[in-house]
């Protein structure tokens, strides 16, 4: 199995699957990373791990459609079997979707259908919730609303802040991301409707 993997941040997400792929076992490999800003870790991880690396800008482009377009035509020249959405700050639009809708992996921090957007940590911890956690879709048009492939829960602490919060998040996110990719790499996914198994 092919990946290409977005990332927009520090890449802790994309470092789990890196790793994860280093077995030979795990059964895909990571063949390109994409951004869409510079100077960020995440591409730093994938320059240091000798994978491709490309940057779409936002800025660089007309408007929203022609950014993605050619991301959409940046992941294509990889030729991937899955792209994982690793932290990666934008949404993908039509284009994007028309090509890899159905195999486009996003990972949320948050137990949706609570708390989309861009502060899942921060809103669950404001309502006040006693659980929270990580869930992993298959991206569709709307904002963290793709079919659930897997969610993992952690507790919410008395004490937590918005960072120690997101920080035990994202460790449960990491584990729930590798098993899962893992899973489809080596037994394929089903969707029926808004059902999504393992397996083919
Ligand atoms: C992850 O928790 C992801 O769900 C959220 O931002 C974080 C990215 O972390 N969108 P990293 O860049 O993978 O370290």
């Amino acid at each position: 199995q092919r990946l290409v993997v977005l990332v927009s941040g520090s890449g802790t997400n994309l470092q789990a699957l890196l790793d994860a792929c280093a077995q030979e076992s795990y059964g895909a490999r990571v063949v390109a990373v994409g951004a869409d800003r510079d100077g960020i870790e995440g591409l730093a991880r994938a320059e240091r791990a000798g994978i491709p690396t490309f940057v779409v800008r936002v800025g660089e482009h007309a408007d929203r459609a022609a950014w993605d377009a050619v991301l959409a035509a940046e992941v294509a020249r990889h030729e991937p079997d899955l792209v994982v959405l690793a932290g990666f700050m934008k949404l993908v639009g039509p284009a994007f979707l028309d090509r890899f809708g159905g195999r486009t992996l996003n990972t949320h921090p948050a137990l949706s259908p609570a708390f989309p957007g861009m502060h899942g940590p921060r809103d669950a911890l404001a309502y006040g919730v006693k659980v929270t956690g990580a869930t992993l879709f298959l991206v569709d048009a709307g904002v963290d609303t793709g079919a659930i492939v897997a969610q993992a829960a952690v507790p919410v602490e008395a004490d937590d802040s918005e960072e120690t919060l997101h920080e035990r998040i994202k460790v449960a996110e990491r584990a729930m991301l590798v098993e899962a990719v893992g899973r489809i790499a080596r037994e394929g996914v089903t969707v029926e409707g808004r059902r999504v198994r393992f397996g083919r």
